[in-house]
């Protein structure tokens, strides 16, 4: 299993570092016998597998449910654990009972988005010994702040303020970065200003690694199609396909055929 010094030995060596969201026991099983670096058990959760409009609707319960089955599937990747919405802002021990029950289900490592207010939090949790992801450019529990799911960083003072903040993240001790939705200059920038491995999405190519939701980059949502996504397979039509054959086989009789019947 890659660990964070692998990734940090990764970006030193400009070898890329190949990250996706996973959200279950069977997608984990997959994974865990692939190429693919590590996992992020992402909030998204909340909107992918749960059908809510936006990260701001995962909590506590779900994320740890989702991280359990996903540990139960994956033996040799580096899971992190994606901090819900508000977890960070509720009183110290709310948030490190939360990080424990995270360790405990099976991460190695928690993501929380942004930087202003997270900062000495951060610091405590890395100096207890949990590994700490930052998350800026689009941060997408705040995206009801932002006035919707748009790129980040565009102007002088955004993309600045976006650098500083990465600087203090990596101050506070975060292994790694991501970097959602700002502009392949600025992500660019930013990767080779700091030294920990930025992770990108939507960011253009310049950043240490890249990270995908996993059911974007398999095509599952036909009317999902933003820019930054590359689909590598047409999992809706595939699926909705055999669904139909399937029905076709039963009506007709066709299935189960004397092979398959005892
Ligand atoms: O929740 C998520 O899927 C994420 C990635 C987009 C980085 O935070």
């Amino acid at each position: 299993m890659k660990t964070i010094r692998d990734f940090q030995r990764m970006k030193i060596e400009k070898e890329k570092i190949s990250m996706l969201t996973c959200y279950d026991y069977w997608s984990a099983c997959i994974i865990d016998n692939s190429d693919i670096d590590a996992v992020l058990v992402g909030d998204s959760a909340s909107m992918v597998m749960h059908g809510y409009e936006s990260t701001v609707f995962a909590d506590l319960n779900m994320m740890c449910y989702h991280i359990k089955a996903v540990s139960r599937g994956i033996k040799n990747k580096f899971i992190i654990g994606d901090m819900p919405f508000l977890t960070n802002r509720k009183e110290p021990g709310f948030l490190i009972d939360a990080v424990d029950r995270f360790m405990k289900a099976g991460a190695h490592a928690v993501k929380i988005e942004g930087a202003d207010g997270n900062l000495e939090i951060i610091d405590f949790l890395v100096k207890s010994g949990v590994p700490v992801m930052g998350h800026l450019g689009l941060t997408p529990q705040s995206v009801n702040q932002l006035g919707g799911y748009r790129v980040q960083g565009r102007d002088e003072a955004s993309s600045k303020k976006i650098l500083d903040d990465a600087l203090r993240l990596q101050g506070a001790g975060c292994f790694s970065l991501v970097l959602e939705m700002v502009p392949s200059a600025l992500a660019k920038v930013i990767t080779e200003t700091i030294l920990i491995p930025t992770i990108g999405i939507g960011g253009g190519a310049g950043t240490d690694g890249q990270i995908l939701v996993l059911h974007d980059m398999l095509g599952m949502n036909k009317n999902f199609n933003p820019k930054f996504v590359r689909k590598y397979m047409n999992g809706y039509d595939d699926i909705l396909q055999a669904l139909n054959h399937y029905n076709k086989d039963v009506k007709e009789g066709d299935f189960p055929g004397k092979g398959e019947s005892h």
